[in-house]
């Protein structure tokens, strides 16, 4: 067995795959769950237990576990390897061949971030750091916070990463590409950061993968700054702390959202783990999708100018539609829904922490401390009751047109609920909540629903035969009936006919061949569309398969051979008549009879 084969057949894939996404057990050895590849509503992800593959049936991405981590990490097929057997304990061979370029690049680039992230927390502590610590003083940051966070500082020097770099022997294509350093107009390098306090950005397996440096003075722009997008660092993937947060996220089983480095930090150290930050970007598809796999409560704790701030700013309002009423629009915004909007769509359960005096969560928790804090998020609306606050504030629902006028506001808001009965009961709540009448809302919801086309849960269906299913998993899943069936099955011209005869074919040339007979060997046979079919059918098995059935689908497929041979005669039979050959057609007559008397034990018995 080659390491790869070793390695799959030690770890288990739904093991592997429930960290990232939530499986439900669907069949004996079947899992579901929403497809962590893109987004949906109704799971159509599915994983077998026994075949140890993944695949889904909306978009099509499927492998095995190998292949989940490499996409799911962005990684290459070494890493992944890698990965999966140092988590399992699965020592690698010493001198892999699976090292491609590509790994030894991304390699390079992590060992570069931790000898950034090391010598920005050795200068924090040396006599360059004065400043740099003053700052941390004055922003009230403990050391074992300065320490938890890796927190560090890029010195003045503009030269001390380049000149670590070189002694390491890193080629100044891997320095570029790393983004700590710059390249001017005349070729010479420079370190990117500055001057900085600097923040590693670690992925959701904890590797670092950026930095964000804050500029220590008021004046010094910009505020922070940011490693560019590099091979490791795709901005629009990362939530900062995820990787401390997630198990507290779990064991809450809720999120903390906030804006900035700082408010993570602030909130932590206040005692709530379970925090992440957004960084100042609009809320991604991937981030939802990250934060899911973990839990779907989250209390959204933005800035409290952020909801109603102009959206020209640096961020877009995460808590409202920028098309809303009132709400600046910035010309790309225009007509777009708001990250929230993803969030309820993604049935996310969103409660709003409000601050009062204008304070940010890390200067709340610093202000008022962590028992404050935790009446806030105690206390946090509902997203719709927050909402309709806020629109109540721009109405006078002391009149029925403004209570309409309210309604109409929430009303497209709750409809992208997708759940039929929560969207109900919300709708319910907040026309108590604002005080308009139960009917009023129905009424409103039959209109919508008419345009509304109810999206139906999405399972794999195969397009095979119940028996050819039944054949194929016995095939592939138990020797000794495989041993007892192909002999007679390879006779079957019937099998020819089959929409899965690639895959049949492929089972007997490898039985033929004497290799091994199993998933990954036929899988590895197969066309993609093949594979998509065996996929089906594998997928569809629920349950054990008894030899009783197997030998009944067998039958079956007899069945059908037979009579195709009836069908085939029968058109000899007509052809030869149509030609005056009556002789030879009679015989084949003759022999149609035999056929259909042995043939029909039913019809028989009647
Ligand atoms: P904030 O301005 O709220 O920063 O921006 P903060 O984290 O609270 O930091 P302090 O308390 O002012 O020191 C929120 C986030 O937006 C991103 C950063 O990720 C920041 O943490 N941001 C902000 C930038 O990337 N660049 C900027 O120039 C400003
Ligand atoms: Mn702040």
């Amino acid at each position: 067995m080659d390491f790869v084969e070793q390695l799959k057949s030690s770890v288990d894939i739904v093991g592997v795959i429930g960290e990232y996404v939530r499986l439900r057990r669907s069949g004996a050895n079947r899992y579901m769950g929403l497809c962590p590849f893109h987004q949906e509503k109704t799971p159509s992800f599915t994983v077998h237990a026994v075949h140890q593959f993944y695949k889904c049936f909306s978009c099509g991405a499927g492998g095995d576990v190998i292949k989940f981590v490499q996409e799911k990490e962005g990684v290459s097929f070494y890493e992944a390897l890698k990965s999966l057997s140092e988590r399992y304990g699965i020592p690698m061979p010493k001198r892999s061949t699976y090292a491609d370029e590509d790994a030894k690049l991304r390699g390079a680039l992590l060992s570069m971030h931790e000898l950034a992230e090391e010598q920005f927390r050795a200068n924090l502590q040396s006599a360059a750091g004065e400043a740099a610590r003053v700052y941390t003083a004055k922003r009230g940051l403990a050391p074992e916070t300065i320490e938890l966070f890796g927190l560090g500082y890029s010195d003045r020097s503009g030269r001390a990463l380049i000149r670590l770099f070189e002694q390491h022997h890193f080629t100044v294509a891997q320095m570029e590409q790393s983004g700590l350093v710059g390249k001017r107009q005349d070729g010479s390098l420079y370190d990117r950061f500055r001057n900085r306090l600097m923040f590693p950005i670690h992925n959701e397996s904890g590797k670092i993968i950026g930095f964000g440096g804050r500029a220590l003075a008021a004046d010094d722009e910009p505020k922070y700054l940011n490693s560019p997008e590099t091979p490791l660092y795709k901005k629009t993937n990362v939530l900062y702390n995820l990787h401390r947060a997630k198990e507290a996220m779990r064991k809450a089983d809720r999120v903390i959202l906030v804006e900035g480095y700082m408010d993570a930090i602030g909130v932590t150290a206040a005692g709530f783990l379970n925090v992440v930050a957004s960084c100042g970007t609009a809320l991604t598809d991937k981030q939802v999708q990250a934060l899911k796999r973990h839990t779907h409560n989250i209390l959204v704790n933005f800035d409290p100018d952020s909801a109603g701030r102009s959206a020209s700013e640096r961020n877009t309002s995460i808590l409202v539609d920028p098309s809303d009423p009132g709400m600046a629009q910035a010309p790309h915004e225009r007509g777009r829904a708001s990250p929230t909007a993803l969030l309820v769509s993604e049935s996310m359960h969103i409660r709003v922490v409000e601050l009062e005096g204008g304070l940010d969560p890390d200067e709340f928790c610093k202000v008022h401390g962590a028992d404050a804090y935790a009446a806030r998020i105690e206390n946090a609306k509902g997203y719709f009751y927050w909402l309709a606050d806020r629109a109540r504030a721009r109405h006078d629902t002391r009149t029925s047109d403004g209570r309409v006028a309210v309604l109409e506001f929430l009303l497209p808001k709750v409809q992208r609920i997708n759940d039929p009965l929560e969207r109900m009961a919300i709708a319910n709540d907040v026309a108590g909540y604002i005080g308009v009448s139960a009917g009023m809302v129905l009424d409103r919801f039959r209109k919508a629903a008419n345009e509304r086309t109810e999206k139906t849960i999405e399972r794999p269906r195969s397009p095979l035969r119940h028996d050819e299913r039944m054949l194929l998993t016995a095939l592939l899943t138990d020797a000794e009936l495989r041993g007892e069936l192909i002999g007679g099955m390879k006779e079957l011209e019937t099998i020819e006919t089959l929409p899965s005869r690639r895959i049949f074919q492929a089972i007997f040339a490898l039985d033929d061949a004497g290799g091994r007979v199993g998933f990954d060997e036929v899988n590895a046979r197969l066309e993609e569309a093949d594979q998509n079919l065996l996929a089906q059918a594998v997928l569809n098995d629920d349950g054990e398969l008894s030899r009783d059935e197997v030998m009944a689908a067998l039958a079956s497929l007899r069945r059908t051979e037979e009579q195709n041979r009836r069908v085939q005669l029968k058109a000899r039979i007509a052809e030869l008549e149509r030609s005056g050959k009556f002789d030879e057609a009679l015989r084949l007559t003759v022999e149609l009879q035999g056929l259909e008397r042995t043939s029909s034990p039913r019809r028989g018995a009647i």
